[in-house]
């Protein structure tokens, strides 16, 4: 009460003096011009990643996907679908059928991913525990399902980057190359092998249930889908959660990588490492550059570490360190919690950001912390968190603002219709980053309609549609 008491008689003037850190901070406030030129500059690395001679070297790699087309409402099936890579690893049993009230049934568990088993460093036979981790949870979620005497078809949601390794493989069955592990993961020994072969080997080696996996999917393009399957004009899948990416579909003309100049592909843009090749260096804080020090992969995801989930609770700690350091918080009390790293995340200043409770909230957070923090600090605090948090939205503003000028480009038209299928957790539990994001994204491409569609069943259902066209080619023999 005291803290909303005076709250409300600060003035807009003694706010602003209350917060030197404005103009410490500056340089994550980003105008539109300088989110503009953002934009621009992510529409060439677009270019550059789906150009023949210029992929090779391309950091944002514009990965095809093979996946031609978005639901049209006509899938149906019986089928598995796993989910790892994001904050949990969820399997999934979804019955896609033609009933018109309720066309999609899910059942689903989360299961734990021990952090050993993520970050498996050592020899390669400790890293395939990974899979064989996914392996027993498979049939753990199948017994109980009492379906262990069934070959359900399986979609994998595998949200890393990977590649095809067979360009004719078109229903996805083998051949998804990891390329590299991104977030917390870090089993070593994967990287360049097939993630189906791997998962079918584990399958095997348990010799107690039969699998067939049909279709590795990212997780953009599995929220794309399952987006698609409730709206038409869905072309565009994006993620902003522990890590941040998007895809889309392009024109297949402009895809040098793959075949055939007719219709349309889904690309796994691979938005996360924008900024590897030092394109983002011009903007990026010494906080941004120590969270990338102490990261698990120095140098890469550039982009993903500025604005998506798994660092924003860190970059705040990181800033409030040094203004301890400086007094200009907690009366430069500094603990060693206040040390530690992770002792921040995300899900904290989504809840300091909370217009009602974000004060009450922040005093609870940062007395966890030792710090004894007055209501000014808390005031203060709650700022350092909205100007972080916001740099986040704009700019992802500006790489979706990018993607969505292509798209109207690519379609030749003066005002572009589309839905954007979103999911992850910062974009969920956010109180105010949705808003933000849509706000700033009608702002930079201003002649546009765009409806941003959560999805509410994560990626899970998606990697279900992708499995269910894959599985129809399949038996058709399409392949
Ligand atoms: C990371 C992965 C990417 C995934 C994203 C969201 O950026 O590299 O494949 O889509 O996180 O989970």
């Amino acid at each position: 009460v005291r803290l909303r008491r005076r709250l409300a008689s600060t003035t807009a003037a003694s706010y602003a003096s209350l917060f030197p850190i404005d103009k410490y901070l500056y340089s994550m406030r980003l105008s539109d011009e300088t989110l503009k030129d953002i934009m621009n500059r992510f529409r060439r690395e677009m270019e550059d990643g789906l150009g023949h001679g210029t992929n090779p070297t391309a950091t944002v790699k514009m990965l095809p996907t093979f996946v031609r087309s978005i639901p049209d409402g006509s899938e149906k099936g019986d089928f598995i679908a796993l989910d790892l890579g994001g904050s949990n690893f969820r399997i999934l049993r979804v019955k896609v059928t033609q009933d018109k009230k309720q066309p999609v049934q899910m059942e689903s568990q989360v299961y734990e991913t021990p952090d050993d088993i993520i970050h498996g460093s050592g020899t390669q036979v400790r890293a395939l525990e990974l899979f064989d981790h996914v392996a027993e949870c498979l049939g753990d979620f199948m017994e109980k399902q009492k379906i262990k005497d069934k070959k359900l078809p399986v979609g994998f949601t595998f949200s890393f980057p990977c590649a095809q390794s067979n360009v004719l493989e078109y229903a996805a069955k083998t051949g998804k190359i990891i390329l590299t592990w991104t977030k917390k993961f870090k089993a070593s020994g994967v990287e360049g092998t097939d993630v189906v072969k791997l998962l079918n080997k584990a399958i095997k080696k348990r010799g107690d249930y039969e699998a067939d996996i049909m279709a590795v999917v990212n997780d953009t393009v599995g929220t794309m889908m399952t987006c698609g399957f409730d709206d038409q004009r869905c072309e565009v899948g994006i993620i902003i959660g522990t890590g941040t990416n998007a895809c889309y579909m392009e024109e297949m003309r402009h895809i040098d990588q793959v075949e055939g100049d007719e219709g349309r592909m889904c690309i796994n843009t691979e938005w996360g490492a924008f900024g590897d090749d030092g394109s983002l260096e011009d903007l990026r804080t010494e906080f941004d550059r120590e969270i990338d020090r102490g990261s698990i992969n120095p140098g890469k995801q550039l982009f993903e570490k500025m604005a998506s989930g798994m660092y924003m609770g860190e970059l705040v700690r990181l800033i409030l360190v040094k203004m301890a350091k400086e007094g200009l918080l907690f009366e430069g009390r500094i603990t060693p919690e206040l040390l530690t790293k992770g002792k921040i995340e995300t899900k904290h200043v989504s809840a300091i950001e909370k217009t009602k409770e974000g004060l009450k909230k922040c005093m609870e957070i940062l007395t966890r912390l030792g710090v004894e923090p007055s209501d000014e600090d808390c005031l203060a605090v709650q700022h350092v968190c909205t100007i972080v948090s916001f740099r986040s939205a704009n700019l992802i503003a500006a790489t979706l603002g990018g993607i969505l000028s292509r798209l109207k480009e690519n379609k030749g038209v003066a005002r572009l219709r589309t839905t954007v299928g979103i999911d992850g957790s910062l974009y969920k539990m956010h109180p105010q980053y949705a808003r933000r994001l849509h706000k700033m994204v009608r702002r930079l491409v201003p002649d546009s309609d765009v409806r941003f569609l959560l999805s509410e069943s994560g990626s899970g259902k998606g990697a279900a549609m992708v499995t269910a066209v894959a599985y129809l080619c399949d038996t058709l023999s399409f392949e």
